[in-house]
C-alpha cells in the first residue's frame, strides 16, 4: 500500500527539488521584469539594492515557506491546518492558492506572447531591419489579435497541464531537470555573444556599476516587490515544493542554491539584453516593452540576429513553463491532499476554469476596447497584476512571517529546516531577519503601494 507521502508525490532527490523550484523562481520575473525594471530604475543601483533585499528578505522568508512545507508536508491550506487547527491560519493558505491561480491566468496570457514571439523568430521574421515605431506596431499587432492571444494563453495553460498532471517526479521533475539546463546554457552563450558585442561592455558597466543618485525610496520598493516576485515567495510555491522535499535532504543548502540560481538567472538576462541595447545606441528604459518592443528592434543590427531572437524567446518560454507549472501545482496540491481529487481531475478541471479566467486579460491589449480600458484607464491584465501580483502576494508574504515568527516560533521553523540532521547556519540572523526585517519591509511595500499606487 501506498504511504500517504508517496500517493502525494515527493522529489527523487535534491537536485530534483532545486531544478523545480529554481524553475519556479526563474521566470518572466527575471527575463522579461527584472532587466526592464532595472532599466528604468537606474541599473546599478537597482541591481545593488536588489541583491540586498534578496540576501535579507527572500531568503529569509523563502526559509519560512520551506519550513512550513518541510515540517507538514501538505498544500498551504493543510500546512496551516495541521500546525493551528481550529484557527484562521489556513485562511491565509487559501489566500495562497487563490493567489496562484490569479497570477496563473495573467502569467499565462504573458507567456503566450513568448509564443508569437518565438513563432515569429523562427519564420525569419527578425531578419530584416526594423525602426522603433514599426517594432512596436508589431507589438500592438500581435498582443492586440484577440484570437492569437487567447490561443496562445491556452496553448501554454495546456503545456502546463500536461506537465502537472504527470505528477511530482514523473511530471515536474522530470521535465524541468531537462528544461533547466537547457535554459541555463541557452542564457550563457547568448550572454557571452551580448558582451561581446562591440561597445557591449558599456552594457555591462550600466549593470553592475550603481548611480547613486538615482535611488529613492521607489527604487527599494520596486527592488523588494521584485524580491519577491521572483522567488516565487509569498503564496505558497515554496511551501508546496518544500513539501515534497525528503527529509534526508540537507534543506538550508537547497533553499540557498535556488536563491543562487534565480539571481544569476536575473543577472544573465541582464547580460543579454543591455550589452546588445548599448551596442546599437538604443534605449534602457523601455519599460514592459523592454523585451518585446526595443530587443526586436535591435536584432538585425546583430550578427545573425534572427538566430539570437529565437534562441532569446525560446529561453523566456522555457522559463515562464518552469513557472506556471508551480502556480497550478499550487492550487492541484490542495485539491489533491484536501479534497481527495486524483492529480488529473485537479490539473485538468483548474487548468480549463484558469484558461476562461485568462481570456479578458488576453483580450485586454487591444483586442477587445471593454477590458483594454478596464477600469480607471488600466487594462485587465494590468489590474489582474495588482491584484494577485502585488497586493495577494505582500499581504501572504507578510503574514507569512508573522505566522512563523510569532505563532508558531522560530525555534519549531528551525527544527524543520534542520531535520536532516544539518544545521542552520547563522541561526541567530535568520530568526531577527524573519521576526523584524521581513515583516517590516514587507508591510512598508504593502502601505507604498496603497498611498502612491505605484506597483511593481
Ligand atoms: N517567480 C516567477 C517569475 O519570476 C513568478 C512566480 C511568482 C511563480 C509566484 C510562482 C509563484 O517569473
Amino acid at each position: 500500500m501506498a504511504t500517504p507521502s508517496a500517493a502525494r508525490g515527493a522529489w527523487t532527490s535534491r537536485t530534483g527539488f532545486i531544478f523545480a523550484a529554481a524553475g519556479s523562481a526563474i521566470g518572466l520575473g527575471n527575463i522579461w521584469r527584472f532587466p526592464y525594471t532595472a532599466g528604468e530604475s537606474g541599473g546599478g543601483a537597482f541591481v545593488l539594492i536588489y541583491l540586498l533585499c534578496v540576501v535579507l528578505i527572500g531568503i529569509p522568508v523563502l526559509f519560512a515557506e520551506l519550513a512550513i512545507g518541510r515540517s507538514t508536508e501538505k498544500n498551504p491550506v493543510g500546512a496551516f491546518k495541521k500546525i493551528v487547527p481550529g484557527s484562521m491560519w489556513p485562511v491565509l493558505g487559501g489566500l495562497g492558492i487563490a493567489t496562484g491561480f490569479g497570477i496563473l491566468a495573467f502569467y499565462s496570457v504573458i507567456a503566450g506572447w513568448t509564443l508569437s514571439y518565438l513563432f515569429k523568430a523562427v519564420t525569419g521574421g527578425f531578419g530584416q531591419a526594423m525602426t522603433a515605431d514599426e517594432s512596436a506596431a508589431l507589438f500592438t499587432q500581435l498582443t492586440g489579435d484577440p484570437v492569437w492571444a487567447i490561443i496562445l494563453a491556452g496553448v501554454f495553460i495546456l503545456l502546463t497541464i500536461f506537465v502537472v498532471q504527470g505528477g511530482v517526479s514523473g511530471g515536474i521533475e522530470r521535465t524541468t531537470k531537462i528544461l533547466m539546463p537547457v535554459l541555463l546554457v541557452i542564457l550563457v552563450i547568448l550572454a557571452i555573444r551580448s558582451v561581446t558585442l562591440p561597445n557591449g561592455m558599456a552594457g555591462v558597466e550600466y549593470l553592475f556599476k550603481p548611480d547613486f543618485s538615482k535611488v529613492n525610496i521607489q527604487v527599494f520598493m520596486q527592488a523588494l516587490g521584485q524580491a519577491l516576485f521572483s522567488l516565487s515567495l509569498g503564496m505558497g510555491a515554496m511551501i508546496t515544493y518544500g513539501s515534497y522535499l525528503p527529509k534526508s535532504e540537507n534543506m538550508p543548502v537547497a533553499g540557498v542554491s535556488v536563491a543562487f540560481f534565480d539571481t544569476i538567472i536575473a543577472l544573465l538576462a541582464g547580460l543579454i539584453i543591455f550589452p546588445a541595447i548599448f551596442s546599437v545606441g538604443g534605449e534602457t528604459s523601455g519599460g514592459p516593452g523592454l523585451v518585446f518592443v526595443v530587443l526586436p528592434s535591435i536584432f538585425n543590427s546583430l550578427p545573425a540576429g534572427n538566430l539570437f531572437a529565437v534562441a532569446f524567446y525560446f529561453l523566456l518560454a522555457i522559463a515562464a513553463l518552469t513557472s506556471t507549472i508551480s502556480l497550478l501545482e499550487v492550487c492541484v496540491s490542495y485539491f489533491v491532499d484536501e479534497k481527495e481529487w486524483s492529480r488529473q481531475k485537479a490539473a485538468w478541471l483548474l487548468g480549463g476554469i484558469c484558461f476562461a479566467i485568462a481570456i479578458p486579460s488576453a483580450l485586454s491589449q487591444g483586442g477587445s476596447e471593454f477590458f483594454t480600458s478596464f477600469v480607471g484607464g488600466l487594462d485587465f491584465l494590468s489590474i489582474q497584476n495588482i491584484i494577485w501580483g502585488n497586493f495577494s502576494l505582500s499581504i501572504g508574504a507578510l503574514l507569512l512571517c508573522i505566522f512563523v515568527a510569532w505563532k508558531w516560533g522560530v525555534p519549531k521553523a528551525i527544527e524543520s529546516l534542520e531535520e536532516s540532521g544539518d544545521s542552520l547556519p547563522a541561526k541567530g540572523l535568520w530568526s531577527f531577519l524573519i521576526r523584524f526585517v521581513c515583516p517590516v519591509a514587507v508591510g512598508v511595500i504593502l502601505i507604498f503601494i496603497i498611498v502612491t499606487q505605484q506597483y511593481f
